[in-house]
């Protein structure tokens, strides 16, 4: 059966209407430009990322990819990125065992033959191991495994602003610093907007945000997703109801995440029931799926009266919210710029302002607004 995932990355058929972000992005680390994914929560930065990857290994390039959430101290994200990449020759699962022992290491004839050129290996069996030190070698390891084999790497690291969290600056100097030399490596970094914000600035005038190229993948196109779901829709058997559909997507507006979600819950009300919901049921539907989500997001985004205030403007009117707020007395320029930097709203081509999020939008009509 087909799968139709909501919740984890997607990759190849299961990746819908990203091909010129993956193409732009492809030509810009071809060229050894280094680039920033960065989008809102769901919007398919690890789908990007993971498909990119695929793709070069297919064209015989070295990848490796680092979830820097999964890294929680240097020391672990040192051995991460060291065991990505000698996952390009099936070696990353023999470190990972053996890392502890340096007899055990040596026991493994490749990983021996890595050794030799490649000491520092070592270090991570060591009872004093430096983490700053095993960092940077590692990072080094990135271009030096690399060019050592005649190859060249993408390298990509995931929730890229978790880096603040490990040891502040320095760390981020210390990637730029070692990453800036590497001549056989691309980077991406993926982020929520606002922690790779913080990334970007982090250093005294922005030397990160000038070393990186920005890219935000937005919504999909809702004709790619209609195409899709007919598809999956004909392969589950239920029948492809255009109008319903188009309606589903104007609501998600081709949020990756609850397009899928949508979608899902249409094949599962069908299974369950027998016949097509109607449009207002799958809302009730998603809702019911993400209601802990939202609220979560809610608390978050309500942290402050000058919030609350804006994002209700936002959700009424979209525009002209100036003279709408004008009344209330609260910073509407500040608010804005904190709703933006978090992610939590987009500015669009009109000048009007809309939620990122199209399901939280709906919530609050429903529960903050009440119509
Ligand atoms: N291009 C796409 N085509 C179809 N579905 C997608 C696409 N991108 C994302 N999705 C949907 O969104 C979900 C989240 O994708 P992904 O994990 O890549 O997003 P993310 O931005 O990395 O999320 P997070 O902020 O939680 O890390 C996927 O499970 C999938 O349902
Ligand atoms: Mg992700």
């Amino acid at each position: 059966m087909r799968k139709v995932i909501a919740g984890n990355p997607v990759t190849g058929a299961d990746l819908i209407g990203r091909e010129e972000e993956i193409q732009r992005i492809t030509h810009y680390l071809d060229m050894g430009q280094h680039i920033v994914l960065s989008a809102p929560r769901r919007f398919g930065k690890t789908s990007i990322m993971l498909e990119i990857l695929s793709r070069k290994r297919k064209e015989n390039f070295y990848t490796s990819f680092i979830d820097v959430f999964s890294s929680p101290t240097i020391e672990i994200l040192a051995e991460n990125i060291t065991q990505a990449v000698l996952e390009n020759n099936q070696l990353g699962k023999v470190f990972n065992k053996t890392r502890h022992s340096a007899i055990k290491m040596f026991q493994n004839t490749k990983l021996k033959a890595v050794i030799e050129n490649f000491e520092f290996l070592l270090e991570f069996s060591s009872s004093q191991k430096n983490p700053y030190e095993l960092l940077a070698h590692s990072l080094n390891f990135i271009d030096g495994f690399t060019s050592k084999h005649n190859r060249h790497m993408v390298s990509g690291f995931d929730e890229f602003g978790d880096i603040l969290k490990l040891d502040g600056k320095e760390v981020v100097k210390l990637f730029r610093s070692k990453i800036q030399l590497h001549k056989n490596a691309s980077y991406i970094f993926a982020g929520s907007h606002e922690s790779l914000m913080n990334v970007l600035f982090a250093e005294k005038n922005a030397p990160f945000y000038r070393f990186a190229k920005i890219i935000e993948p937005g919504y999909i196109d809702k004709n790619k997703f209609a195409e899709y779901y007919k598809k999956i829709l004909t392969r589950y058997k239920i029948p492809f109801d255009k109008d319903l559909v188009l309606t589903l997507l104007d609501f998600t507006r081709g949020h990756p995440y609850y397009s899928q979600l949508a979608l899902q819950q249409l094949i599962v009300y069908n299974r369950i029931n027998n016949r097509m919901p109607a449009y207002a049921e799958i809302i009730e539907w998603m809702l019911n799926d993400e209601k802990n989500y939202i609220e979560k997001t809610w608390e978050e985004l309500a942290s402050s009266k000058e919030n609350i205030r804006t994002v209700i403007a936002i959700v009424k009117y979209g525009k002209n919210i100036y003279s709408v707020l004008k009344k209330e007395h609260i910073n509407v320029a500040r608010a804005l710029k904190r709703l933006k930097e978090k992610g939590f709203i987009f500015i669009k081509e009109d000048k009007s302002y809309e939620l990122s999020d199209p399901l939280l939008e709906h919530w609050i009509w429903k529960n903050v607004i009440r119509i």
